[in-house]
């Protein structure tokens, strides 16, 4: 998947799924219980460790994503976070421009918390195939942030834009403590042994057209640039789910030599994304993870069409081309019958033009 990023051609595109690693999978789920809480679980590097490595033995992606969630940071920078199976996370309001600036001071001391994850890169790095590459991530600092603002704001969004709004500098504050200490955290994966970069904006599609640059790609290319001045040939993908084609193409053309991929929502057009975005960047993504709860067939028909709009070569551009990686639109469902995680990642494998 790294060569597929640095641009070389391959016969099949490289797959592996968001949320591969889930409550989906009876292993996970008594990981999970052995790990007793969420937080538990993600700090907890033995464990960590092989919920990271469960599809892989069961599926045989190309690839491995950390076990870990986005919600780390705000953890790290000193907000009570918690898990509440089938309430979603719940996290620490900051209100005031000083909770803010309280962060802030706890920035110098993330690795306190962080630490044990550095440590499961390590573990999943030494515990897999050289031939795997192994995914480290962070959340964006838009989205970060929507879940620091008060228990509803992933809803619309609202509270991140009356922020934006009504107090700038406290919102750019927020935003640059969240990129300063992602660069950090990512950089310190690298070193531990992850060899891609994923930055998930779950929310970029709540901001306004005139907030995209300030709120969205400014800050994902803060975070791309601050990781290719120390490493610049480890390949970032950004996926700003819900943010239109026409965005993403800016984003693009913006961030070239900054970021190598985008992950495209099931909302988006797979060929429009590819004869947009792949004069730039390789594209990945974007079966809706609902058709892993339909039947084997449409399944299959779902993935071969995903397949061809994704390697579908258009001979006149055919040079300047990037890639295709195959994955989903979003994460993996709870409800999702693992036997069809394995006919999609078959599919793939099984992929020949
Ligand atoms: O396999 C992988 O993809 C790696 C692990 C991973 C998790 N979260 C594990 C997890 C990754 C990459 C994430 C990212 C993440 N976390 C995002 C961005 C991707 C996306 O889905 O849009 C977001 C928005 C979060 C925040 C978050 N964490 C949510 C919304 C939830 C679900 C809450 C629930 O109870 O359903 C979590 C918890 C979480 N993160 C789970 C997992 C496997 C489920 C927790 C459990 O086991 O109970």
């Amino acid at each position: 998947m790294q060569a597929v990023l640095q641009g070389e051609k391959a016969s099949r595109p490289p797959v592996w799924l968001m949320r591969q690693a889930g409550r989906y999978l009876p292993e996970y789920k008594a990981t999970r219980q052995q790990a007793g809480n969420f937080l538990n679980l993600c700090y907890t590097p033995e464990l960590a460790c092989e919920v990271t490595l469960q599809p892989i033995r069961r599926f045989n992606m190309d690839a491995a994503i950390l076990f870990s969630d986005i919600l780390v940071i705000p953890h790290a920078l000193g907000l009570q976070v918690g898990f509440v199976t089938g309430d979603g996370p719940k996290v620490e309001a900051v209100q005031t421009a000083n909770d803010v600036e309280k962060l802030a001071q706890r920035m110098a001391d993330v690795d306190q918390t962080l630490a044990p994850i550095y440590e499961s890169v390590r573990l999943i790095k030494a515990a897999l195939p050289v031939k795997k590459d192994l995914i480290g991530f962070c959340g964006a600092p838009w989205t970060v942030a929507l879940y620091m603002l008060g228990d509803k704001a992933t809803k619309d969004g609202a509270p991140g834009r009356v922020l934006f709004y009504t107090n700038r500098a406290v919102f750019d504050r927020l935003i640059q403590v969240l990129v300063d200490t992602s660069i950090h955290y990512l950089t310190q994966q690298i070193k531990a042994g992850a060899n891609i970069i994923q930055i998930f904006d779950s929310w970029a599609g709540h901001v306004t057209p005139d907030m995209f640059e300030a709120a969205v790609q400014q800050p994902l290319l803060a975070i791309c640039a601050g990781i290719k001045k120390e490493f610049p040939d480890v390949p970032v993908v950004l996926f700003p789910r819900g943010v239109t084609l026409t965005q993403m193409q800016q984003l693009a053309k913006a961030g070239q030599g900054m970021f190598e991929g985008l992950s495209v929502d099931y909302t988006t057009p797979l060929y429009d994304a590819c004869t947009t975005l792949q004069p730039y960047v390789t594209v990945q993504g974007n079966l809706d993870p609902a058709l892993l709860l339909a039947d084997k067939q449409q399944l299959v028909a779902a993935v071969r069409h995903m397949l061809a709009q994704g390697m579908a070569t258009r001979p006149q551009e055919k040079t300047t081309q990037k890639g295709y990686i195959a994955n989903l639109g979003h994460g993996i469902m709870p409800a999702t019958p693992p036997e069809n995680v394995a006919a999609l990642v078959v599919e793939v494998m099984n992929f020949s033009n």
